[in-house]
């Protein structure tokens, strides 16, 4: 049985929860800013927004962390450079989590002043970081 590819594909399927989430959770902002304050349609953003970070991101992401760490101390990798820069681009994807979880509370508490077009930028910078790292892993430059 080949353990490793097991722990590699509970890895990958993490991954694309996570990177789902992170894909969908600013697009959700920025319909969220422009509903009314304490409206129906507020209110199920508010919803969806909580249950997308709580079901599946968090969880998403604790996984990847623990198998991608588990696969790294398995085959050695932590004496590569393309891995001490995937780990790199990874920790600025999880802060980019963390800010995203920190948005969705303001938005909540109505405490939110950031523009729709904001919210549209910053959704790019999980696909930016995404390419970088699938790249990484896969092309193994360095
Ligand atoms: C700190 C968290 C992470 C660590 C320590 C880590 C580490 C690893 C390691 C050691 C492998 C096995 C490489 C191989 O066997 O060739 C792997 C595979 C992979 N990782 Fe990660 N990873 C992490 C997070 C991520 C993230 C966030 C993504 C994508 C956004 C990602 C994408 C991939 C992909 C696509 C593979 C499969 C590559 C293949 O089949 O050759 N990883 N990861």
């Amino acid at each position: 049985m080949d353990y490793y590819s097991w722990l590699k594909a509970l890895h990958v399927i993490a991954i694309i929860a996570w990177m789902a989430g992170l894909l969908y959770l600013p697009r959700l902002f920025v319909y969220h800013v422009d509903a009314p304050t304490g409206s129906e349609q507020a209110r199920t953003f508010e919803i969806m927004e909580r249950r997308l970070l709580r079901a599946i991101m968090n969880p998403a992401m604790i996984v990847v962390w623990i198998t991608g760490l588990a696969l790294t101390f398995w085959a050695g990798w932590y004496k590569s450079g393309w891995l001490h820069a995937k780990v790199a681009l990874v920790v600025v994807l999880t802060a980019a989590h963390m800010y995203f979880a920190r948005q969705r509370r303001l938005l909540a508490e109505g405490r939110n002043d950031n523009t729709s077009g904001f919210y549209r930028a910053i959704n790019e910078i999980p696909t930016v970081l995404m390419i970088g790292i699938v790249i990484l892993v896969i092309v193994k430059p360095f």
